[in-house]
């Protein structure tokens, strides 16, 4: 089969991981005779220094047109003058409203090798972690209107929450499906003590969980479900929250399984085009000196392969892979640990392909 894939680099050490993902994909082409296309687009800091813009619309409207969407990481310290009128956090969430990929998958796993990169006690770990945060992603306070205002006499500014039943109700559908694949335990995370928008989500969330019986339903708030998660991790199957809870809580999550440079993320919407991003940012500081993680991005591109072309098995084998690799001791820089291997990012990309083939 032949799939087009828009490949947004970005920023920072975007392009460095992405570099190591596009060679898994071609490896996994070539093993099971598929074709994959790249059209390389800007999008980020590198399109706010070379057109003006975080998201130039070429690259929006490629992105439209693929198969799917494979993206390194935005932003960096040289854009992040807090009153610049463009960011390049904006091209995210551009590229994410102006598909609908209203869902963010974030599973966070964690991989048996890795136990020691984690900072939580082996009591703790017990026999592993496996959560999946579905976050809500084209709504909430990320999309709702903010701006700058006079008040009681003074400077101040405001962003606004919002959520209606039909965006609540989709995000709620797809954690249950999720959860219904997992084991069947879903807790909703939110405020609903203080946020008007939060009771909302409630109601929302009892509604669909009349369809599925099957999954025991719990609600958290947001503040006890970031204490529980580092207390008790195990007690969690799939997370479902809003964008901005869901932000937080899986970096958090990915914290708990080792490193953030190992959480891969799919957005999703209603067809099978979907984005996959690392869950970690651009990283600024290692850009460039060839130490950055790669896996995060890696297995992002099996969630690709999983969610937007249906293979299954080449999905399972990039990620069987990647724990093979750990298994033999490998590690980048965030995930070491004593008596490993430690290697760049250029080595643990070869070494995923090995495996591979
Ligand atoms: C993420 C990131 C983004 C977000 C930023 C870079 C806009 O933190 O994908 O989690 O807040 O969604
Ligand atoms: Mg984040």
């Amino acid at each position: 089969m032949n799939f087009k894939v828009a490949v947004i680099p970005g920023d920072g050490i975007g392009p460095e991981v992405v570099e190591q993902t596009v060679n898994v994909l071609n490896c996994v082409g070539d093993k099971f005779n598929h074709t994959f296309e790249y059209e390389y687009l800007i999008a980020g800091g590198c399109a706010i220094d070379e057109k003006g813009v975080p998201l130039p619309e070429e690259t929006l409207e490629a992105c439209k047109k693929a198969d799917a969407v494979l993206l390194g990481a935005v932003g960096g310290p040289k854009w992040d003058d807090p009153n610049a009128k463009v960011r390049p956090e904006q091209a995210l969430l551009g590229l994410r409203g102006g598909m609908n990929l209203y869902c963010n998958l974030r599973p966070a796993l964690l991989y048996a090798p890795l136990k020691e990169a984690s900072p939580l006690k082996d009591s703790i770990i017990g026999d592993g972690i496996d959560i999946c945060v579905v976050r809500e992603l084209t709504g909430g306070i990320y999309f709702g209107e903010r701006g700058r205002e006079e008040i009681d006499g003074v400077p101040g500014a405001y962003d606004t929450e919002r959520y209606n039943v039909n965006e609540v109700r989709r995000i709620a559908k797809i954690a249950f499906e999720t959860a219904m694949k997992r084991d069947k335990k879903l807790t909703s995370v939110d405020k609903a003590n203080i946020l008007e928008t939060s009771r909302l989500w409630r109601g929302v969330i009892e509604e669909v969980a009349k369809d599925y019986p099957e999954v025991t339903v719990n609600h958290m708030y947001v503040d006890n479900a970031s204490m529980q998660l580092v207390r008790d991790p195990k007690q969690f199957d799939v997370i479902v929250t809003s964008n901005m809870f869901g932000d937080i809580l899986s970096d958090e999550a990915s914290m708990i399984t080792g490193s953030i440079g190992m959480l891969p993320s799919a957005s999703l919407g209603e067809g099978k085009l979907g984005m996959y991003e690392p869950i970690h940012g651009s990283a600024p500081d290692i850009a460039g000196k060839g130490i950055a993680n790669p896996l995060a991005t890696i297995l992002s591109a099996a969630m690709m392969l999983r969610y937007s072309f249906n293979l299954e098995t080449e999905a399972k084998v990039i990620e069987g892979a990647v724990l093979k690799v750990l298994e033999e001791g490998y590690r980048t820089g965030d995930i070491m640990s004593e008596g490993m291997k430690l290697v760049g990012t250029n080595e643990i990309g070869r070494l995923v392909l090995e495996k591979i083939e």
